[in-house]
């Protein structure tokens, strides 16, 4: 079964509308001299607010192969939900994900499994692909629950959507200590737990959804560390942070993933 592998830049509370655009020529640029036909797919999530000038900016340059992802969105189509968007409004952007789950969401803004769950819906129903993140506490690590917390994010995050559609959405673990931490999890143990998440998709969804599901790695991914990471077995790519805010950095990501692209 090959899965084509995706490198996504989580670009968090950064860059305003100049720097969205300065980033993505910066991509383009360094981007130019790669063979395309060999890199796997690229996605960037800018801020909402620009999405407008990162998809004429895509558009323009003719880098329509970087995808575009939004970092959050809102489940209801429209109301009185103060300072929300919903799905029907980032379909203007022509987006292929939306990252859902995050754990500085689930942290910081109270985003709870069943909102994630009606997010996954919602974003699905509106003809774009969830990203949806999971992963455990440095305490629930120690503790030893880290698969037990896993499996019932997912569990939750999963319910009610088909196994077709299940097949089609991406999952990013992201060990919550690892991020931003530039401590990245040793890639034996985050290929174990995207194995475990894997085998969670089997027993939930069947066959066909867990060997087609995209699981992707994420925390303090750098230049140095994706080669080893994309040797794994199981990680189809990577959520990167961090290094996603530079162009060089992000390029070479990519590059490092071209091995595990098939021709
Ligand atoms: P860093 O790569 O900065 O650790 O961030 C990871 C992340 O949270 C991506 O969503």
């Amino acid at each position: 079964m090959s899965r084509k592998p995706i490198i996504a830049g989580n670009w968090k509370m950064h860059n305003n509308c100049n720097q969205t655009v300065e980033l993505i020529e910066g991509l383009k640029n360094e981007l130019k001299s790669k063979d395309m036909s060999n890199l796997p797919e690229v996605v960037i999530a800018p801020v909402f607010t620009s999405l407008y000038v990162a998809r004429e900016e895509l558009d323009k340059c003719g880098c329509q192969k970087i995808k575009l992802a939004a970092q959050n969105c809102y489940y209801e189509p429209k109301g009185a939900f103060t300072g929300e968007i919903s799905l029907d409004m980032l379909k203007d952007f022509n987006l292929t994900y939306v990252i859902i789950g995050h754990s500085e969401r689930r942290q910081y803004f109270g985003e709870t499994d069943e909102m994630i769950n009606k997010k996954a819906h919602a974003i699905l129903e509106n003809g774009m692909l969830p990203i949806i993140c999971c992963g455990e506490t440095l305490e629930q690590r120690e503790q030893g629950v880290t698969d037990s917390h896993i499996q019932n994010q997912i569990t939750k995050a999963l319910e009610g959507i088909s196994n077709e559609d299940c097949a089609k959405c991406i999952i990013a673990y992201e060990p919550i200590w690892a991020i931003g931490t530039g401590k990245t999890c040793d890639s034996n143990e985050a290929n174990r737990v995207i194995k475990m998440i894997r085998n969670t998709v089997k027993a939930l969804k069947g066959e066909m959804a867990a060997n087609s599901i995209r699981i992707l790695y994420g925390g303090s991914v750098k230049p140095e560390t994706i080669e080893e990471q994309m040797a794994q077995s199981d990680i189809d790519g990577a959520l990167v942070g961090g290094a996603s805010l530079k162009a060089e950095s992000f390029v070479k990501i990519v590059e490092g993933a071209s091995s595990k692209v098939m021709a």
